[in-house]
């Protein structure tokens, strides 16, 4: 499936990927692959099983029978049943973080990630997108924003599920998960050479989404 484009949009938790990623994928008629969903399933799943997040054997092993899907919007479905709920709270990050560091976890999804190139094209978020998943991606774009309005932005999103939330606990959560990702040594969390590096902190959603837009007009003519 290389020749469909691809535009790859990577950077820390809370940075507005997802919000922007979707909104993209959406102006352009392409599809979504949210890749931190297949981490934190991954995690959740093991959890049910019992393992220990520090098991990358075992948890590697477990991932060919994961049955998942992608529906609508937020929703994700772990053979059959709907987990997006379940997958959007702090704990379910921190627990992928924890697998996303093993090299053969990494490993077991990559071929899952990159099956899900097809055509129109697809926007693909996540951490390592433009450096190990779609290395051929037309348009890299790496994300980022503030710790602080980070922080700000997750509370507002968890408020509005009806979840709860405290700011200061949400920060030290972000800045450890920041630091387990763009420290570890397996695909870390970095900019592409070649990407785009925008810093959100005092942009808004659609101010992001016609930047990268433009982008994707001047390289992909789409
Ligand atoms: O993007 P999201 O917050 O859903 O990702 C959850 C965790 O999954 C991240 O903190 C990161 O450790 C891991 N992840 C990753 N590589 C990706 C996407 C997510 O390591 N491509």
């Amino acid at each position: 499936m290389s020749g469909v484009p691809v535009i790859t949009i990577d950077g820390p938790g809370g940075s507005g990927k997802g919000t922007v990623g979707r909104q993209l994928a959406q102006r352009l008629g392409w599809a979504f692959l949210d890749s931190g969903a297949l981490y934190r399933v991954t995690a959740l799943a093991a959890i049910d099983q019992g393992l220990d997040l520090a098991d990358q054997s075992a948890i590697a092993s477990l991932i060919p029978s994961l049955d998942i899907a992608f529906g609508s919007g937020d929703s994700v479905l772990l053979g059959g049943e709907e987990v997006g709920d379940r997958l959007r709270t702090e704990q379910a990050g921190n627990a992928a973080s924890k697998v996303a560091a093993h090299p053969t976890v990494r490993a077991a999804l990559l071929q899952w990630q990159r099956d899900f190139r097809r055509p129109p094209g697809i926007v693909a978020d996540g951490r390592d997108m433009g450096t190990v998943v779609f290395p051929d991606a037309g348009v890299k774009v790496f994300l980022t924003a503030s710790v602080e309005e980070r922080a700000r932005r997750r509370y507002k999103q968890l408020i509005e599920k009806g979840l709860d939330a405290n700011i200061s606990a949400l920060s030290d959560e972000i800045a450890e998960r920041d630091a387990r990702d763009t420290q570890r040594a397996a695909a870390p969390l970095r900019a592409a050479a070649d990407a785009l590096v925008l810093d959100s902190t005092a942009m808004s959603i659609d101010e992001v989404v016609e930047r990268i837009l433009a982008e994707a007009e001047r390289i992909l003519r789409c």
